[in-house]
């Protein structure tokens, strides 16, 4: 379903939660929502799943209200509630039940082996370890078979192995429809989404595609640099008055990162030359998530 958001305010009391923001998802599109915690993720999230209304603006799917297509939307709340002493298909069943799914248990046992809960399905919701629950939560969202699946946080506090399980999952289930991933880690969104709606103070600050995200920061590369053959405080000091060169910090293994434009490189090499030094290793650092949202929220 094509989703638009127009104009959409939420308050809290006095408090500002999302402030006029506006964006579209397109059918099919994966779409992640990301920046820190109390930008107004999960509130957005909440009013696209029509939990909450908005206080101003319009959200619709396919030019319907939310609320209307509420057995079209699948949706997993930060920390996942489930109902305990209840077993897993138990849980499941009565899910499909409140979307008024009847005769769900072929569809159930489906749903439990995409999501790696067979061995599981017996026990107690209560019981799960964090990963089996948020795969549970995931479950929950799928039951009803819904076009379009929002997640709010899916891995967050999980162990790294949980956390591909998790996002191997949502790439299947993704397929063919459209889903909106919350999250504050960037991680998340690169390796499940493909466009990136960058939210701050309950703005939306920046719209990518994700392959682009990491570009954004070009004017600000990282380098990692080890000169041999000289005197270290001398390099350190001849790479400081390059022009391009923002920044020269000694980091391990006797290496240098530099905080530098892209097109530093030619230069660092001609003053080798020139100082009969020679160029150990030479790598870029990937930004990381701090530059890039300081990137984007700067303007
Ligand atoms: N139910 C609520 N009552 C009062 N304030 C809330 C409530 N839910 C969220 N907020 C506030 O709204 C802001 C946005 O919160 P939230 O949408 O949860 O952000 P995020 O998911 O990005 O961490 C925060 O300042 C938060 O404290
Ligand atoms: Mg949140």
């Amino acid at each position: 379903m094509d989703i638009v958001v127009e104009n959409v305010t939420k308050h809290f009391g006095r408090r500002k939660a999302i402030d006029a923001i506006s964006f579209n998802v397109k059918r099919g599109e994966s779409v992640g929502l990301w920046g820190p915690g109390g930008s107004g993720k999960s509130t957005t999230m909440k009013i696209l799943a029509g939990i909450l209304s908005p206080d101003h603006g319009n959200v619709t799917f396919n030019n319907e209200h939310p609320a209307k297509l509420k057995h079209n939307i699948g949706y997993m709340a930060e920390h996942n509630p489930v109902y305990e002493n209840m077993n897993v298909v138990d849980f499941l069943l009565l899910s499909g039940e409140l979307h008024g799914v009847r005769q769900a248990t072929a569809r159930i046992a489906n749903i439990v082996h995409l999501c790696g809960l067979e061995e599981e399905k017996h026990k107690n919701t209560g019981e799960l370890s964090r990963g089996c629950r948020q795969r549970l939560g995931i479950a929950q969202a799928l039951v009803h078979d819904p076009d379009v699946l929002i997640l709010d946080e899916p891995t967050t506090g999980l162990d790294p192995k949980q956390i591909a399980k998790i996002r191997e999952i949502i790439r299947v289930i993704g397929k063919g429809k459209t889903v909106i991933i919350g999250s504050h880690l960037i991680a998340e969104i690169e390796t499940t989404c493909g466009r990136v709606v960058i939210m701050n103070e309950g703005k939306i600050v920046a719209s990518k595609n994700v392959a682009e995200l990491r570009d954004a920061s070009d004017k600000n590369t990282r380098l990692k640099l080890s000169i041999k053959g000289g005197d270290r405080r001398q390099v350190k000091e001849a790479l400081g008055n390059l022009p391009g060169i923002h920044r020269v910090t000694e980091i391990e293994n006797h290496c240098l990162e530099l905080t530098c434009e892209s097109d530093v490189k030619s230069a660092i090499f001609d003053m080798c030359q020139r100082e009969h030094w020679y160029i150990a290793e030479l790598t870029p650092v990937p930004a990381r998530p701090e530059d890039i949202f300081q990137h984007v929220t700067r303007k």
